[in-house]
């Protein structure tokens, strides 16, 4: 006679944990679908869909670890979200995971989900101090001025390739435009740029050498702030330090960071996105010669159908509440799914009609944390896309275009490379290297012992974390 086997409790929540409460309300926590692991990777669009269909508009997932929360999968829902501060707060502290001491030191939702004392996790008063900060620096930039650092740097980029007729655009233009730039908007010499690319690449890749490279980051940051201090320029990091809202010197650096990273990874992959869709959509070609969809069209076909940030982590319930026909408890946790909030049949009946001109996707959030640095980003990649296209007037894919493929993290996913042939350049004369030091600058500091600094257009293994992964060195240092 054989025993009968005991009910499998693994997925089974403990009472107090909010999954608990979940199950009390008719959904079997080992019913509940994984936002994680390698089915919801593979097809992440096709799990926001099984989820649309199940629950509507707001589901019932589970996180690493099995933790419990609510993706928001509808566009009016995750607004309602994203507007409503008064019922979910940006404090990751009221999560009830945490109250409970379910979530683990070495968990993967810690680097995006620990609270910091950063205008990312801040609500009310503290939020308006800090970010207000951060935007009136990031203001006063102008589009012609971001474009005059695009312009060079798309020129030493493309330096670089442009006499072998062939390039990989990811790794040797999408991944170094946005921190190269980003070096200037912050004011920091020229020459730090490549190994802070080099370190920003390690950093959202996850290698061993992430710590390394996230000291080097900060050893950078303090160095260019203490120049500041002694010599303010036309720059972000004086125009933080010198704002009425006081910031010390330790908000400052974390505040750099924060814009640095959250700039680099999004601002990739839209330029990725938005090379691969000019490169093989018609209607792009067609414009060219009279046709339909122009430069701007297409970043904003990408900013709805391939959102940089697939999922925002996260929201907080700050007391018990409905949403999209869900009951809400407070302290527990919700994820706002930007992509899947995009392609909401009630908004878009018909996914196939062009979005042109049309900026109510949810790409860059909303609500008082939307993204104060969307204008920059988007900037960063028209320009550089722009003037790539110039350059490069016969650029066209290497490879059939089913054979680019992409790879999934539960926040973003990441086009994988997008190899293009076009006529060789010459290498014009007389252009200084990107990296060339000069004698009234002060010398970058030690390279960390680890990644290597690869030279501009070199190639890394392509398995990225999210930017807000990145911020996880705040807690290793
Ligand atoms: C172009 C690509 C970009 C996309 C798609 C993007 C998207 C986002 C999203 C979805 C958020 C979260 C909003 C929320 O929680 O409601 C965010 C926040 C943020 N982004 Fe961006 N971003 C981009 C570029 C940039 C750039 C270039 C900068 C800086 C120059 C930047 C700085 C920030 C900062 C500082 C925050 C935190 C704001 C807060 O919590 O108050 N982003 N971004």
């Amino acid at each position: 006679m054989t025993t009968p086997l005991p009910e499998d409790t693994s997925l089974t929540p403990p009472p107090g944990c909010p999954a608990h409460g979940l199950a009390a309300r008719g959904l079997a926590a080992d019913g509940l679908r994984r936002l994680y692991g390698p089915e919801a990777e593979a097809d992440p669009m096709g799990l926001y869909e099984k989820l649309r269909a199940e629950h509507g508009e707001v589901a019932p997932v589970l996180l690493h670890g099995d933790l419990p929360a609510w993706l928001v999968l509808g566009h009016a829902a995750n607004l309602t979200v994203m507007r409503t501060p008064s019922r979910f707060s940006r404090d990751s502290r009221r999560w009830t995971a945490f109250q409970e001491g379910l979530v683990t030191a070495d968990s993967p939702l810690m680097p995006v989900i620990a609270w910091q004392p950063l205008c990312v996790f801040a609500d009310g008063e503290e939020h308006r101090r800090l970010r207000g900060a951060v935007t009136d620096g990031l203001n006063r930039f102008d589009r012609r001025g971001i474009r005059r650092f695009v312009t060079r740097f798309t020129d030493l980029l493309v330096q670089e390739f442009g006499p072998t007729g062939r390039a990989e655009l990811v790794a040797q233009f999408a991944e170094h435009l946005p921190m190269l730039v980003m070096t200037q908007v912050i004011g920091m010499p020229e020459e730090y740029g490549p190994r802070l690319v080099a370190a920003a690449r390690d950093l959202m890749k996850g290698t061993e050498t992430a710590i390394a490279s996230n000291d080097y980051v900060v050893e950078t940051l303090r160095r260019t702030i203490e120049r500041k201090r002694v010599t303010p320029g036309s720059d972000f990091v004086s125009w933080l330090m010198q704002h009425e809202a006081g910031l010390t010197d330790d908000e400052v650096l974390e505040h750099v960071r924060v814009v640095l990273l959250a700039a680099n990874e999004t601002t990739v992959n839209l330029i990725a996105d938005t090379l691969k869709l000019v490169l093989t959509d018609v209607r792009f070609r067609a414009h060219l010669s009279g046709g339909h969809m122009t430069l701007s069209d297409a970043l904003d076909q990408v900013l709805w159908d391939a959102v940089p940030m697939s999922l925002v982590a996260g929201r907080w319930a700050t007391g018990d509440t409905e949403l999209g026909g869900q009951q809400i408890k407070a302290g527990d946790m919700l994820l706002l799914g930007l992509a899947a909030g995009n392609v909401d049949p009630a908004i878009r009946p018909d996914l196939s009609k062009p979005l042109y001109g049309n900026r109510s996707h949810l790409a860059f959030g909303g609500g008082p944390h939307e993204c104060p640095g969307q204008d920059i980003g988007r900037a960063i990649a028209e320009s550089g896309i722009d003037i790539l296209l110039t350059r490069l007037p016969d650029l066209h894919l290497a490879v059939p275009e089913e054979e680019l493929s992409w790879s999934s993290a539960w926040l973003s996913r990441h086009l994988v490379d997008l190899p293009v042939q076009f006529t060789p350049r010459a290498e014009p004369e007389e252009e200084p290297a990107v990296a060339a030091p000069t004698a009234t600058l002060p010398p970058a500091p030690p390279a960390p012992p680890a990644p290597p600094a690869p030279p501009i257009g070199a190639t890394a293994p392509r398995h990225r974390r999210s930017w807000w992964n990145a911020l996880l060195g705040r807690f290793r240092r």
